[in-house]
């Protein structure tokens, strides 16, 4: 959702708040805003649109001063508009807010300050903090400590007063805000991303606390304003891999980075030494272990997806029944939880509110918590007791790629671990191994094929209005996870089916030239897959297939083919997916859409 940063310091603090925005352009970008606290008092630039526009505002109309906050946009309450960007600010242009969340009394606080004579600025829940800061006496802090208790919903806000121009506030209660610990300065932002290149060592902020943040110091308070002692960690993230390292666009860099990510997130979890998974490093209690007879998976889209196949291998590997949920479902639908049951949460952000929500429930319920995730320290990660860390890197790129391929990755080890402590390690788990450890050449393999496939697989989608989408077993999940890729940056309606349902409703939609991309691997299932594409075939589709390069039943049914290595079928839909993950953001690029930036969506989701 929205991006924020702050900053006190030595340096002049425009370009630091725009270089920090720039990093975080891709959690929103309806509008975008800055306050600085300069000698006369705090001064606003706001800019709807795209943060270019507040660029060329700050080109013309300098602001100096060495403290002060920036926002980046994903509108949740008012238009994108200039009157409702952040910084809000109270009624005496004192203090300002930037925020990150949905405040769910806004209504009463809006109809509460209206009553009150309070003149409003904006239609957002933002201004309503503002003003209630405003309203209230004593130290930034002081005020923040009193107004806290009103505020119900979700918030990571960061606040500065024009009379405390050495000073910082921020609080949250839901999104997550990182506090940067420098050199004679110090940074508050939604996620490392947008400090990494000036620090990394780093305070998470829990709920419910207040960081009052000066360029020599940084005070946690709790909610009473007692004082929060907590070391700084360190991050292992280095600030270059947050640039786009001379490709076009993020999301065809972390496309490349599939391999060394895969790599990486093998090698953290296993031991190759002895072949076998490192079970100590998940964390879970060996007495849970005993107990354990069942799993959920809760996620959200692309992470939805890759538990889709986690349940084909968990239930495979373990002989636990594996149920997956959208988490935002989970956490109304009342799940039967108990200690006997695994809940893991796989998020890259670690941050999406839906997935946070369902876990929580899930551990009032007795549930042992896991969590797959991409960011060490963030929420799910501190939520969580056993803990699995995909190794991609910063995912930049708002269609997420490789955090997919290395969750596939981490769920395989889960399943393995889980195998091994239940006693039922045998020949295939070697094997499995041996082939987890090959996969980062096959998906280099896929990265390798012919260009010109995928111009005319290009040309094909992109002058269609809708495709369908078709995988059986294991696979069906991957052609869920390429009608959403190609949905969500080329704006060309997808569907993903399994393949054997397609006759009970989606094939009406197949008329001459209609494009179906099919996941065609060989699985046990391939067959069956062959049998529908000929009857979709038989309605003049144009099929697009992912396949072994000799796989010649599928070639002859195909248009085209898309070729990949052969794995272990548990391991395809991990070399499966890259294809598809290519084609969508050929046909985005295509079409000159914002690949890395696509319209209404943003990075992580952290509000329900
Ligand atoms: C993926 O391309 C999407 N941007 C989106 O579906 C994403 O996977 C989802 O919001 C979940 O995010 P998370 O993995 O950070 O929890």
């Amino acid at each position: 959702m929205c991006g924020i940063i702050g900053y006190v310091g030595a340096d002049q603090v425009v370009p630091v708040v725009l270089d920090g925005l720039r990093r975080l352009e891709y959690r929103g970008y309806d509008s975008a805003g800055m306050a600085v606290i300069g000698d006369d008092g705090i001064r606003i630039l706001r800019a709807a649109g795209k943060l270019r526009n507040l660029e060329q505002r700050a080109y013309h109309e300098p602001l100096y001063g060495t403290t002060g906050v920036g926002h980046t946009r994903w509108a949740t309450h008012g238009a994108p508009t200039e009157a409702n960007a952040h910084p809000q600010v109270d009624g005496r242009g004192e203090i300002a807010v930037v925020h990150n969340g949905i405040l769910e009394n806004y209504a009463a606080l809006r109809r509460e300050l209206l009553d009150d004579g309070v003149e409003l600025a904006s239609d957002t829940d933002t201004e309503l903090i503002a003003q209630l800061l405003g309203r209230e006496t004593g130290c930034l802090a002081e005020r923040v400590l009193r107004v806290l208790p009103r505020l119900q919903g979700q918030y990571a806000v960061v606040t500065v007063r024009s009379a405390e121009p050495d000073t910082v506030v921020a609080f949250r209660q839901g999104p997550p805000l990182v506090i940067g610990i420098g050199r004679g300065e110090n940074l508050v932002a939604s996620d490392v991303t947008a400090i990494l290149h000036r620090t990394r060592e780093v305070v998470y902020l829990d709920n419910g606390e207040v960081a009052v943040v000066r360029a020599d110091r940084v005070e946690l308070l709790d909610a009473a304003g007692g004082p929060v002692e907590r070391p700084p960690e360190t991050l292992d993230w280095d600030a270059g891999r947050v640039e786009k390292g001379g490709y076009r666009h993020f999301m065809l860099k972390e496309i490349f980075e599939q391999p060394d990510a895969i790599r990486n997130t093998v090698r953290a979890h296993l031991d190759a030494e002895r072949s076998g998974v490192i079970v100590d490093g998940l964390g879970i209690p060996a007495d849970r272990l005993d107990r354990l007879r069942r799993i959920h998976l809760v996620a959200c889209g692309t992470s939805w997806h890759s538990c889709l196949v986690g349940k084909f291998i968990l239930e495979r590997l373990t002989g636990l029944p594996t149920e997956v949920d959208y988490a935002s479902e989970y956490r109304y639908r009342e799940p039967l939880l108990g200690d006997d049951l695994l809940v893991v949460g796989v998020t890259q952000s670690g941050e999406t509110a839906d997935t946070l929500s369902a876990m929580e429930l899930a551990a009032a319920g007795g549930a042992l918590l896991a969590t797959v995730c991409n960011v060490r320290g963030s929420s799910s990660w501190r939520l969580a007791t056993a803990r699995m860390l995909t190794q991609a890197g910063p995912e930049i790129g708002v269609a997420s790629t490789k955090a997919f391929t290395t969750q596939l990755v981490a769920l395989t080890v889960l399943a393995l671990a889980l195998r091994r402590a239940r006693g039922l390690a045998d020949r295939l788990d070697e094997q499995l191994v041996r082939e987890l450890q090959r996969l980062p050449l096959a998906v280099e393999e896929v990265l390798r094929t012919d260009r010109a496939l995928y111009r005319r697989g290009t040309e094909i989608l992109s002058e269609a209005t809708d495709s369908l989408y078709l995988g059986r077993g294991i696979l069906y999940p991957i052609a869920l996870e390429g009608a959403l890729k190609l949905k969500e940056i080329s704006y060309l309606h997808a569907e993903g089916y399994p393949a054997g349902e397609m006759k009970h409703g989606p094939i009406a939609l197949v008329t001459d030239g209609f494009p179906v991309v099919a996941v065609a691997t060989a699985t046990a299932t391939r067959d069956k897959l062959l049998g529908n594409l000929m009857e979709v075939r038989a309605r003049g589709a144009t099929v697009l297939a992912v396949a072994e390069p000799e796989a010649d039943d599928v070639a002859e049914i195909a248009e085209l083919v898309l070729p990949v290595p052969t794995v272990h079928p548990l391991l395809q839909p991990v070399v499966a997916v890259v294809p598809l993950q290519l084609l969508a953001y050929n046909v985005a690029v295509e079409l000159g859409h914002d690949v890395d930036q696509p319209r209404n969506l943003a990075k992580s989701v952290t509000v329900e």
